[in-house]
């Protein structure tokens, strides 16, 4: 079974994903993670972002494993754990060309799907998890949540990794991010249409979890 939350940053939809993951004892895949390796690693070879040839062939050469389990995500990029550089500012910055890149899209969407046909049943998060990538998946939901609440618990989370960021940084990530996800031409941030739709603005992580998990029981795609 392929369960897919969609969402913007900070609305969420990561910690759920991992906690559905957990409960349902499917692996989690956290395909923000796939997109923030290639950003390193183009950033790492020096690569104009708006070279589309270029980027593309970053993405192509896979030096990047992903350890999938129901509670983590372990990033290794050409040999080196990359698990929380993957999450810095620096990358926050710059994943957006990465985005908007056809090419990479492509390898990426590829991928999502070979690893979910491998593992069977997975809980995947993204942007277009739901309507590029797995359009046909038995269950979607879409995660949102104020501009407000998302910056704010986007703040918590980076300070919490030790970055030094301001609020207004944050603010003019997301923003910067919320624009290309939903302007770009391929695979645009959007709620799919046949997705349960959960404004997560004035919602614990266990509310939003109980009601995924109640839809999904109505639905009769898991027990109880
Ligand atoms: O979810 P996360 O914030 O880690 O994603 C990092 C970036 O990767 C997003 O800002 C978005 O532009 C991109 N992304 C995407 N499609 C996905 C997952 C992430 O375009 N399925």
């Amino acid at each position: 079974m392929i369960i897919t939350i969609d969402g913007p940053a900070g609305s969420g939809k990561s910690t759920a994903a991992r906690k559905l993951a957990a409960r349902l004892g499917f692996p989690y895949l956290d395909t923000g993670a796939m997109y923030r390796a290639v950003t390193l690693a183009a950033l790492q070879d020096g690569v104009d972002l708006g070279d589309e040839a270029a980027l593309t062939a970053v993405a192509a050469r896979d030096d990047c494993q992903f350890d999938l389990g129901p509670t983590h995500i372990r990033v290794t990029l050409r040999g080196h754990d990359v698990t929380e550089e993957i999450r810095s500012m620096r990358v926050n910055d710059h994943t957006r060309y990465i985005a908007a890149s056809p090419g990479v899209r492509r390898i990426l969407i590829q991928r999502q799907r070979a690893v979910a046909a491998r593992l069977g049943s997975v809980v995947t998060e993204g942007r277009d998890q739901g309507t590029a990538a797995f359009p046909d998946a038995e269950a979607k939901f879409f995660l949102d949540a104020t501009r407000e609440k998302r910056t704010e618990r986007r703040l918590h989370e980076m300070l919490a990794d030790g970055e030094e960021v301001t609020s207004a940084q944050i603010l003019a990530n997301l923003d910067a991010r919320d624009r290309t996800d939903v302007e770009r031409a391929v695979a645009p941030l959007r709620a799919p249409p046949d997705a349960v739709r959960i404004d997560t603005t004035h919602l614990s992580i266990a509310e939003v979890l109980d009601k995924i998990v109640a839809h999904l029981r109505a639905r009769r795609l898991v027990d109880g």
